[in-house]
């Protein structure tokens, strides 16, 4: 069922890789509630083409742009802007990749030229962003930038090698660049700790799978879906959560704040079933 929640808004999507994506499951949401929006993600991903349906099933533009460079994330603002007819309303900041986690390369080991450009894919992206867009004041009022990140920025899951210390920089840099923002232009900057969710970047975890029935049975809702992610963030995006700014906000089902689950301790045969 659709609210209009995002009626007349214009946004900016990142990271719709494929059908999995989490950004490709907001697309449609936004889409669905009434908003407009340009698609965009790094060149090299645009070649694999699935995002030209996407685009074709919301009605939206595609600006490629490598979040690393701020070159093209002013092209991406200044065609944004032009596509959708005025300043921008929404934001989703859906991009992760660490070198180190495709390699399989444990925490105390990590490749520095990998770390670094995990930073600059992963993190720094975010503040490339929202300067781009303060010195071109292209948001509108109120506008809402959402990133998604992961509970590894608070507590260890050694699995997650340096994303979890580059989580822990996209969050800084949310709260850091949400005051200033807000300040400025009211604009509010928060990041959405997500469950661990099917898709290209998550599936790419080493033991992924496993945690990932782990962490479903500990929150005592299961985890959330790349669906349900979406239907938050569209939350975000709308004027309903005007007064929210500089959170980390967890959307995990009640993951983050469990200590122990009885599932768990019976399936560790500590507890009869
Ligand atoms: N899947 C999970 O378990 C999970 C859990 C919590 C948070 N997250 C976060 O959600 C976000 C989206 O990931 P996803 O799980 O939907 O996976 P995904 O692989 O579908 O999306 C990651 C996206 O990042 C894009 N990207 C990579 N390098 C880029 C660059 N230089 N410029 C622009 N875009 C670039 C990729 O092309 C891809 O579209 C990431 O920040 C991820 O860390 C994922």
């Amino acid at each position: 069922m659709a609210y209009n929640l995002l009626k007349g808004k214009r946004g900016i999507i990142t990271g719709a890789l494929d059908s999995n994506s989490i950004a490709w499951k907001v697309a449609e949401k936004a889409h669905e509630e009434g908003a407009s929006f340009v698609l965009t993600n790094a060149p090299i991903a645009m070649r694999m083409g699935e995002i030209n349906a996407l685009a074709e099933k919301t009605s939206s533009k595609i600006v490629p742009a490598d979040a690393t460079s701020v070159d093209e994330l002013t092209n991406l603002f200044t065609q944004s802007q032009e596509i959708l007819g005025g300043k921008i309303d929404f934001v989703l900041h859906s991009i992760g990749m660490s070198v180190n986690i495709r390699k399989k390369i444990a925490y105390p080991e990590l490749n520095y030229d990998y770390y670094a450009k995990g930073v600059d894919v992963s993190a720094m992206s975010l503040h490339k962003m929202l300067s781009v867009a303060y010195k071109m004041d292209a948001l509108n009022d109120h506008a809402s930038v959402v990133a998604l990140t992961y509970a590894a920025a608070q507590r260890t899951f050694p699995f997650y090698t340096d994303m979890a210390d580059i989580k822990a920089l996209l969050e800084s840099i949310a709260r850091s660049f949400g005051y200033h923002y807000g300040l400025r232009n009211k604009v509010r900057v928060n990041t959405v700790s997500q469950s661990p969710t099917k898709t290209t970047a998550g599936t790419g975890i080493k033991g992924f799978g496993d945690f990932f029935d782990y962490a479903d049975a500990i929150a005592p809702l299961g985890n959330a879906s790349a669906e349900d992610c979406a239907n938050y963030c569209v939350t975000l995006f709308s004027d309903l959560t005007k007064m929210v700014t500089m959170q980390n906000l967890f959307h995990d089902g009640g993951y983050s704040t469990t200590g122990v689950s009885d599932l768990i301790m019976q399936k560790a045969g500590i507890k009869e079933a």
